[in-house]
């Protein structure tokens, strides 16, 4: 391995500027967490606590081991999309070692809107799904949810993705021997109810856990039964009687105590595949990414020097260093996890793509994962570059990326545009996670070039038509559409949407992803087959 040499002068203006810019974003960051770690209004809070219940990050606490971090996933999810309902979207999943077992906890928050399912909660919940079904992480979900949001019905129930997803992914998670354990902490009605049903097994509260597909007033209404919510679906009734559910508790503490108790009976520990090195800080301190990230979107930032700052002992084995230098590629080490790096410095001509293609077909026969680092205004365009096969060349590398089965990382550090976006790993191409920092943004276009593009589109229309369009009237809708595409470019708006894992401080980059590395380890290594590559 070579030591990446640093000539970054933490003295110049440059740097200063950079570094206050990320603390900004840096605060905006964890403002955001605090609101989505809050959980519900104040009277909603206080009332859970009067029922003696304890929170959801309570909960989650007392369940992993202690002293063991808590990897969250889609923690912004639903970001200024619902009125009063703060990021998190009424949920909270991710990963947490329990009895030594890494398990994804699925977490209904009741003091969001009594824990009901927003489209975004759907669409989380099956997030957290697919990571649990890749990585066979036994699924431990912490019920107390009235089911359906109502109003939001349609991004609810009727399609793929939906509540029934879920259901689905819990029958085909068990099948696969992937363990489902269910908590029941509070009234679960309908959808609520399902999801412990299908459990393997369940834990339920006494006088406080209550399950069944219609609710005391849905019975009345629909058959005028009169029935309390104990003789309904009680935890009494249901260990003893209907026989749900399985284990009975006293109160919150007490079934997240059953709960590994049950994790511990889930057999053998899965065996890391990789050999792991003894982690090692990078030479170079990690705070300074936040002088490097440049502040202003239009200025590059020198993407080495961020490198140098991520890896183990800044120790880097680069590869093809003299050909396609608009793409970094080389080997190194993040927390002891050997890793294949691709990682932008400048937009990518055809000898990069190529070069990228090549690297991809080394790592998946070495079986070292891959980090994809965006940082990418997308591909070469011009008559030069087409006569040079960059269509070719670009295919070449998607097709690479697109067929490796080894785990692939995405990080955007910057802005990830267009067929860049796609050709470094984007969401479409389902990398096993994708994280973005606070600055980065992605899209199919710039907000500049948006709006240039389609004042375009607009001034032929006018021309054709015989009208005139003011310059004053041009610049307000070019003005409307760079602001569109700044909104939508966020990276919080991505996460927002679960369009990336999460939002990550640029220190978090290496925790985050050797814990993700660790998850991808567990399980069997998986053969590649390319498509054809044209060549
Ligand atoms: N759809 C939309 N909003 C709902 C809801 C639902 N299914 N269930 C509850 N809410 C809202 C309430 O309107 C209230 O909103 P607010 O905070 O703006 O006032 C909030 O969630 C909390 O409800 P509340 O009843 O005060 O809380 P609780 O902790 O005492 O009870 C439930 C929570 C879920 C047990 C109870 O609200 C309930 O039984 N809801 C109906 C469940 C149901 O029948 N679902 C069928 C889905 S198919």
């Amino acid at each position: 391995m070579d030591t990446i040499k640093t000539a970054l002068d933490s003295n110049s203006n440059e740097y200063q500027e950079n570094y206050k810019a990320s603390l900004e974003r840096r605060e905006e960051l964890y403002q955001l967490r605090s609101e989505a770690r809050q959980g519900g209004s104040e009277k909603a809070r206080k009332l859970h606590k009067e029922r003696g219940q304890m929170t959801v990050r309570e909960r989650i606490h007392a369940l992993i081991d202690p002293g063991s971090p808590f990897f969250e996933i889609s923690e912004l999810a639903g970001l200024h999309m619902y009125d009063g309902v703060p990021p998190g979207g009424s949920m909270v999943t991710g990963v947490g070692r329990v009895k030594g077992r890494n398990c994804m906890i699925i977490a209904n928050d009741p003091t969001v809107k009594g824990g009901t399912l927003f489209g975004i909660t759907c669409k989380k919940h099956v997030r957290a799904q697919t990571i649990a079904r890749r990585y066979r992480l036994p699924c431990i979900t912490m019920v107390q949810s009235g089911g359906a949001f109502l109003p939001d019905v349609a991004n609810i129930f009727p399609d793929i993705g939906h509540g029934g997803t879920i259901m689905r992914n819990q029958v085909l998670m068990s099948a696969e021997g992937t363990a489902q354990i269910a908590l029941v902490h509070g009234p679960s009605t309908a959808g609520g109810a399902y999801i412990p049903a299908l459990c393997d097994e369940a834990v339920i509260i006494r006088e406080q856990g209550a399950m069944f597909l219609g609710s005391p007033e849905l019975v009345f209404a629909a058959t005028g039964e009169v029935v309390g919510q104990e003789e309904l679906g009680g935890a009494e009734m249901h260990c003893s009687v209907s026989g749900v559910t399985d284990h009975i508790a006293e109160d919150d503490a007490h079934a997240l105590a059953i709960t590994r108790n049950v994790v511990e009976n889930l057999g053998s520990l899965p065996k890391m595949r990789w050999d792991v090195a003894q982690p090692a800080e990078p030479l170079y301190p990690m705070e300074e990414i936040y002088g490097i990230i440049s502040h202003d979107p239009k200025l590059p930032t020198d993407n080495r020097e961020i490198l140098a700052r991520l890896l183990d002992g800044s120790e880097f084995h680069e590869f093809k260093a003299m050909y396609g230098d608009t793409l970094i590629c080389g080997f190194g080490r993040i927390k002891g996890f050997s890793i294949g790096i691709l990682m932008n410095n400048g937009v990518l001509f055809s000898e990069s793509a190529s070069k990228a293609a090549h690297f991809i077909d080394l790592c998946c026969k070495r079986d070292i994962p891959i980090l994809f680092s965006a940082d990418i205004n997308g591909f070469m365009v011009g008559r030069e570059a087409e006569e040079s096969g960059i269509a070719k060349h670009g295919a070449k590398m998607i097709t690479a990326m697109a067929s490796a089965k080894v785990p692939r990382i995405s990080l955007i550090t910057g802005g990830s545009y267009g067929a860049g976006y796609l050709a470094m790993c984007g969401r479409p191409f389902e990398p096993d996670f994708m994280f973005m920092w606070p600055n980065a943004r992605a899209a199919i276009m710039g907000p500049d070039q948006a709006a240039t593009t389609l004042s375009l589109v607009q001034e032929k229309i006018h021309q054709r038509e015989g009208t005139t369009w003011p310059d004053d009237e041009r610049e307000t809708y070019k003005g409307q559409i760079r602001k569109i595409y700044e909104d939508f470019s966020n990276a919080y708006n991505f996460a927002s949407h679960i369009w990336c894992d999460n939002v990550i401080d640029p220190l978090e980059t290496r925790d985050v992803i050797a814990m993700s590395l660790d998850l991808a380890g567990r399980v069997p290594s998986e053969p590649t087959t390319f498509g054809v590559f044209r060549q």
